[in-house]
């Protein structure tokens, strides 16, 4: 049996004042139990938001750089976010494939670090609008996870958070059907299965992304290869938090 998995994107969003009210304000809530949740924030907030959580709310980063140190102005080594107490990193997002030219590559890298360093990766993959038109999504979704996990151990990838986004339905209000989702993240557990065996990909927590809102939430919950939510918009409110957390109960 997997743990649903709410893990708020906040993206470029909140300052860091924000972000620790948000994070009290969610804490004093009566969260349900028998749900994993994070935040995944900007570098800068992090530290406050590690300091300032309990065993209820995981903390992630948005990124990380597979280096532990050295000449790479403007980043964050995972190695850093990993001493910080960082409980999770989000890597390949598909902003950050799309805007910042984040390789297969450097997404394999980066899972390779996060476990070395014990910070759970959230792997993103997802096709384009144009890929579902043509129809090389499936290929898409399986050389992504293919390259992710490329080099990484039977224990460590049971460990490994996959996100199915898909790119046309990320902050659109388009979101894919459930059966359709559903389709996808068992492609991926079948891709992963493909690659080790039915031990981890039974093991692997699939995520849906792509304008899931705590009205949609329910229903992707109920798909069996679907194990929870990564959540853009909808995260950035408390009261919407909570509510998606609801909403991914075991029922
Ligand atoms: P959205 O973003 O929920 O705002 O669509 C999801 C994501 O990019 O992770």
């Amino acid at each position: 049996m997997r743990t649903p998995f709410i893990a708020g994107n906040w993206k470029m969003h909140k300052t860091v004042n924000e972000a620790e009210a948000f994070l009290k304000e969610l804490l004093n809530k009566d969260l349900p139990s028998g749900v994993d949740a994070a935040i995944c924030a900007p570098f800068i907030h992090l530290d406050r938001l590690v300091k300032g959580t309990n065993e209820s709310i995981g903390i992630g980063a948005e990124n990380g750089h597979f280096e532990d140190q050295g000449a790479f102005t403007g980043e964050v080594s995972i190695d850093s976010l990993s001493d910080l107490g960082v409980d999770y990193v989000i890597i390949g997002h598909s902003e950050r494939r799309e805007m910042f030219n984040e390789t297969d590559e450097d997404v394999n890298k980066k899972v390779l670090k996060a476990l070395e360093k014990d910070v759970i990766p959230i792997v993103c993959c997802g096709e384009t609008l144009e890929e579902r038109e043509n129809n090389t999504y499936t290929e898409k979704i399986t050389t992504q996870i293919e390259a992710a996990f490329k080099g990484v151990s039977e224990s460590d990838a049971k460990k490994v958070v996959v996100a199915y986004e898909p790119i046309w339905a990320i902050g659109t209000g388009k979101s894919a059907t459930s059966e359709d989702a559903n389709l996808m993240c068992q492609l991926v557990r079948e891709t992963i299965e493909k690659l080790f065996n039915k031990d981890v990909s039974e093991a692997v927590r699939i995520q849906y992304g792509g304008s899931v809102k705590p009205e949609n939430v329910k229903e992707y919950m109920s798909e069996p290869h679907i194990d929870g939510a990564l959540v853009g918009g909808a995260s950035l409110e408390v009261e919407s938090f909570v509510s998606l957390l609801e909403g991914a109960k075991n029922e």
